[in-house]
């Protein structure tokens, strides 16, 4: 049994670090453990320019801890109002790396997402010749269609249409939830790649619904049955370099968890490595990690794999109950539970 493991320092190819205070409780957490992470523009109001996203860029970068290397990647959030003239711009500019696509109200500050993939065509064609990358946010947003469904019909009805038309769009289909995902994303060319979260890989449904609503498991796309969730570890797990880490974490303060209508996203920054090595352990696939955290992705981006190392070690340890933000509490994933996994603070050069 590996009772110590070292890695090329990874990468989070899918963080919300939002902005003010809770940028600033938020991100030494992840800086800790990843070298450079892309950066979600649902923002309100969005990150859609690049005037906007280089000011946010320099607002994270103050709440980098002086003693950490880390790289925030940059997106822009497309509407329907994008121009093909700003996305050759983004594409010019060294910072940013990928342009996100909400469907209009699918999620946390969408609703200046794209109300129907079409009236973007131009931006993807755009998007397909200057080699930028599209990020998508794959569910559907028809009240009529079921909340458990919506990936899948997204899949069926827009993602395939786009990847027909786009063929030579690179395309990260962000936080697959599904075995129909799983499947279309081996099955699609190798420009099409897939980001899986650690709560997706830990829980199913039953985790967010048996024996009370647990809001701190509430993220979307939502948690699916268990035959999905084994079809994610297995991918995750397969050492398919389409299939890479991207945690998807997603602060909100407590009370807007806690609430009647609580809001999506569970906070995992404070033990994302942690988190994703414990469903490695339990998979006996703890020499997959490595390319899933820290190789793939930078491969995909095609960005340089970093050159640190880290090292986690096995000690069992107990995640606190909250973090403070202010006078406000976040709460993270897996909270006062213990897990096996921890990562030693310092950083080796390979
Ligand atoms: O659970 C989620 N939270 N899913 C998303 O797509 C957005 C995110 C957020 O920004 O809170
Ligand atoms: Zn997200």
């Amino acid at each position: 049994m590996a009772e110590k493991i070292t890695l090329t320092r990874p990468d989070d190819w899918h963080l919300h670090v939002r902005t003010g205070e809770i940028l600033k409780a938020v991100l030494p957490h992840t800086a800790r453990q990843f070298a450079r992470a892309i950066i979600m523009p649902n923002l309100a109001p969005p990150v859609s320019t690049v005037d906007r996203a280089l000011r946010y860029r320099s607002e994270i970068i103050q709440a980098i801890p002086e003693d950490r290397h880390f790289t925030p990647l940059m997106t822009l959030y497309l509407t329907d109002a994008t121009s093909c003239e700003e996305m050759a711009k983004a594409a010019q500019s060294e910072h940013i790396h990928a342009c996100k696509l909400y469907p209009a109200g699918a999620t946390t500050n969408s609703d200046a997402g794209v109300s129907h993939v079409s009236r973007i065509y131009p931006v993807l064609e755009a998007m397909q010749k200057l080699d930028l990358p599209l990020l998508i946010h794959g569910e559907t947003t028809d009240s009529d269609h079921d909340i458990f469904d919506r990936e899948k019909i997204f899949i069926d009805r827009t993602l395939s249409e786009i990847v027909k038309t786009f063929p030579g769009l690179r395309i990260v289909v962000e936080h697959v939830t599904t075995r129909e995902a799983v499947q279309f994303v081996q099955a699609a060319s190798a420009n099409i790649a897939a980001t899986i979260t650690p709560q997706h890989l830990l829980y199913n449904r039953n985790a967010l619904l048996a024996g009370g609503i647990r809001p701190h498991h509430y993220c979307l796309p939502i948690i699916k049955r268990e035959c999905h969730r084994q079809a994610l570890v297995a991918a995750a797990i397969s050492g398919n370099p389409k299939f890479f880490l991207g945690t998807d974490s997603a602060p909100h303060l407590q009370q807007r968890k806690e609430s009647a209508c609580g809001c999506a996203g569970c906070y995992t920054a404070h033990a994302a490595l942690e988190l994703y090595c414990e469903v490695f352990d339990r998979a006996n696939a703890l020499h997959r990690l490595e390319g899933f955290a820290s190789h793939y992705g930078a491969d995909f981006y095609r960005l340089p794999r970093n050159r640190e190392t880290i090292t986690l070690r096995k000690n069992t340890w107990q995640v606190p109950a909250h973090y403070c933000v202010g006078t406000d509490r976040l709460i993270p994933l897996q909270a006062g539970e213990r897990l096996h996994w921890q990562l030693s603070l310092q950083h080796d050069r390979l």
